[in-house]
């Protein structure tokens, strides 16, 4: 038996005028799995995560959530929650009465629906009777998210919920998503930072300019065959770079756009070359104290395919 998918997509397209914001994307989301959707500024993130909240509806193609096929009308689907563009909140009511608001919408008793259970797992325990009016980005994103908890998700759909969390926020969010994934929950987020993304999710999808780049685990991104810019700090920079010149598939990158510093070396490579290399400043006596990517396998392989698909139009 198929696992039930928390997301199944097929050839979705949608279209604001003229611009195709969606064209012709896949999406599968298994119940329990972090996916993470990457991609430029416009790239149709925003636009993906509204039809599965069911505020548009695509123009083209087929969306199943949670196992049912979703209709025309804007409806959020039964077991999702989450919001795009920032939580919609009463600036007027405090943390607490926002939260008791919505649980009265839904018919939930306030006395019962855990709403100062959500508020610690977010961090405001603290702030809880402060008006909503005087939080921070951080702060009001944080509660958007104790409000999608309320509804017990299967299916959690956040747009850029890292923007503005501080790094004591930061970590109530992740350790709340990823505690929600180890239930069952299927969580699909949009982010720019890199770190979050990887820190977090199992699968990403790129997405440029409304098509898919890449969907897949992340380790399968970071496997592929490409050369990475890596930063090297040894005990002889000097040593060290003439060895790098005279290594084969070894390239050193003087100006990777980096602050230039005197000590450290930057050069561009695949993983056995740069194994070669660093053989060979070890058998010449040149100490390596640090090694690490100039940017992470996920960020080279965004770029790397950002890049070529706009190549390619
Ligand atoms: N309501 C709308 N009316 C007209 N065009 C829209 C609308 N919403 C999105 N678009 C267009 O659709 C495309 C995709 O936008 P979307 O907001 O989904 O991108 P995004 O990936 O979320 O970008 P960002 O990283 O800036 O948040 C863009 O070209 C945008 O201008
Ligand atoms: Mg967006």
């Amino acid at each position: 038996m198929d696992t039930l998918l928390a997301v199944r997509a097929r050839g979705i397209t949608k279209c604001f005028g003229d611009v195709v914001a969606l064209d012709g994307v896949d999406l599968d989301v298994t119940q329990g799995q972090i996916h993470g959707l990457v991609g430029p500024n416009g790239a149709g993130k925003t636009t993906l995560l509204g039809l599965l909240l069911g505020l548009a509806v695509a123009d083209g193609g087929g969306l199943e959530i949670l196992g049912t096929p979703v209709g025309r009308a804007l409806a959020a689907p039964d077991g999702v929650a989450g919001f795009v563009d920032g939580p919609g909140l009463y600036p007027s009511l405090t943390a607490r009465q926002n939260l008791a608001a919505l649980a009265a919408l839904r018919g939930q008793d306030a006395r019962t629906a855990g709403i100062d259970d959500v508020l610690a797992q977010v961090g405001l325990t603290d702030v809880a009777d402060d008006r909503a009016r005087g939080f921070s980005l951080g702060m009001r994103q944080r509660l958007g998210l104790a409000a999608a908890l309320l509804t017990r998700p299967r299916l959690l759909v956040l747009d850029e919920p890292s923007n503005g969390l501080d790094p004591a926020g930061k970590k109530h969010v992740h350790g709340v998503l990823t505690r929600l994934a180890d239930e069952g929950t299927a969580v699909v987020l949009s982010s720019h930072r890199m770190d979050d993304l990887e820190a977090l999710c199992s699968e990403v999808t790129i997405l440029a300019t409304g098509r898919i780049a890449f969907s897949g685990p992340l380790g399968k991104l970071a496997a592929e065959n490409r050369e990475l810019d890596y930063r090297l700090l040894t005990s002889d920079t000097h040593a060290a770079r003439e060895l790098a010149l005279g290594t084969d598939g070894v390239r050193v990158v003087d100006d990777a756009g980096l602050r230039n510093d005197a000590d450290v070396l930057v050069v561009r490579a695949l993983v056995p070359a740069l194994d070669e290399l660093v053989v060979g400043l070890v058998r010449a006596g040149i100490a390596l104290r640090e090694l690490a990517p100039v940017v992470s396998p996920l960020e080279a392989a965004f770029l790397a395919l950002t890049q070529q698909q706009e190549a390619g139009r």
